[in-house]
């Protein structure tokens, strides 16, 4: 069936992925149009990573994210709240903030010099009085605010739909994943981000950590070898109703040792769970060794990683190198296993161009059919489970993905102009 775009739409997801069947064609990684829509209403209703608020302890310290393609600054404003807003200035659109991080008591633009304060509020203009006669509305020409700004245990998310689940609601069981992260560190902190640039789809990386356990015997062999590692085989996949995916392997999987990185194997119970890797819909995903990741959308072809190692405050500089070591080694831009994936995507991206390639479904049925909703080996969590080897954390993605690209796209905060007053005396 066809059905007009939405308005301003130029694309048709629904004719692309059928979850029933367990296809997608691959235009979905090839598409322009697709990517605009995905920025209107997947980038704008999701609750996007900002940040980690180990960067943000005292007022005025700050960091830079990415929303979609949009530049955010995060900070803690004199109040104690965190807020995060638009880094781009309102004169002329220059970025307002250039570092990744830091502490201010202002944001003042290197273009013309307008200065905004913790809030986001226009401050200072130069030439105000001479060049605008003293009639500039400053308040009305603060920095766009983000919407919506909630933590949940140190993570700091964004999203610019008033009318979205609150934070703690929309990390559904993922919510354990990120205990699952900080548990056993007493004062978690972030270190990176390390970026790059890769050729390829956003949405190639985030549906892999969501979802695929089944590349790494091919794709990583080498790199597994070398390490002396197994891949685990008595795991469990997951997919939740707001698009999550992630892969756990339970104590009872000979190879449970080697995933539990640093923690304790010998103190697991039933319940306890290693995790090899997972997606915070749609683009925040996180790997076992606490190795944290956004993948931001530069172009439909082009995609920026970030990326941080989750380290503790108190953790020696010997314990701190080791686990930075580890990143390096496996999962930075030249680390053994990462340079696997990124071959990968780049090649499925590069062969994806081809008209008759363009219209050819791709397979994502492992487990269709066989899945279960909970899961004993899995307390609390109550979206859909498979066999570690299973494609449900992919058909979890793409059935949030479809549903938000066919909905409508958030009311955004006031970005309207503001009138000049008119000069005094008319
Ligand atoms: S662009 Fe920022 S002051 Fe002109
Ligand atoms: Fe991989």
């Amino acid at each position: 069936m066809t059905t007009a775009p939405p308005e301003g739409r130029s694309a048709v997801p629904r004719d692309l992925i059928d979850l029933d069947l367990g296809t997608l064609n691959r235009e979905v990684f090839e598409s322009g149009p697709l990517l605009r829509t995905e920025l209107a209403t997947v980038f704008t209703r999701s609750w996007l990573f900002l940040g980690h608020e180990s960067r943000l302890r005292r007022p005025g310290d700050f960091t830079t994210a990415v929303m979609g393609q949009d530049h955010v600054i995060v900070t803690r404003s004199r109040d104690g709240r965190i807020r995060a807003f638009l880094n781009v200035c309102r004169h002329r659109g220059m970025r307002v903030c250039r570092a990744d991080s830091g502490s201010a008591t202002r944001f003042t633009c290197s273009y013309h010099g307008w200065s905004y304060d913790g809030t986001g509020a226009l401050v200072e203009v130069p030439n105000h009085d001479d060049g605008y006669e003293g009639r500039l509305p400053l308040d009305r020409w603060g920095l766009v605010p983000v919407t919506r700004v909630e933590s949940y245990r140190g993570f700091v998310f964004g999203c610019w739909d008033e009318d979205a689940a609150p934070l703690a609601e929309y990390l559904d069981g993922y919510r354990g994943v990120l205990d699952w992260a900080t548990d056993g560190l007493d004062e978690p902190e972030l270190v990176g981000p390390i970026k790059w640039r890769l050729q390829g789809n956003w949405k190639l990386a985030a549906e892999q950590f969501a979802n695929d356990t089944y590349h790494p015997q091919t794709a990583h062999l080498s790199a597994t070898s070398l390490l002396g590692v197994n891949m685990p085989t008595e795991g469990r996949e997951l997919g939740s109703r707001y698009g999550h995916g992630w892969t756990i392997i339970l104590p009872e999987d000979p190879n449970y040792a080697a995933f539990t990185f640093g923690r304790d194997p010998d103190s697991a119970e039933p319940g306890h769970q290693a995790l090899i890797h997972g997606t915070v819909f749609p683009n925040f995903s996180m790997l076992g060794d606490r190795v944290l990741r956004v993948w931001h959308p530069r172009s439909v072809d082009d995609m920026e990683i970030w990326s941080w190692v989750l380290v503790d405050a108190s953790w020696s500089p010997e314990q701190r190198r080791q686990a930075m070591r580890m990143a390096t080694l496996t999962f930075s831009s030249t680390g053994i296993v990462e340079t696997d994936d990124s071959e990968n995507w780049s090649e499925i991206q590069a062969v994806g161009g081809g008209h008759v390639t363009g219209r050819t479904a791709l397979n994502y049925q492992m487990g269709l059919g066989s899945t279960t909703t909970g899961d004993p080996a899995v307390p609390g969590f109550t979206g859909e489970v498979g066999h570690i080897l299973n494609d449900v954390g992919a058909r979890a993605f793409y059935r949030r993905w479809l549903e938000l690209m066919e909905g409508p796209a958030p009311t955004l905060p006031q970005t309207a102009p503001a009138p000049m007053p008119a000069p005094h005396g008319h």
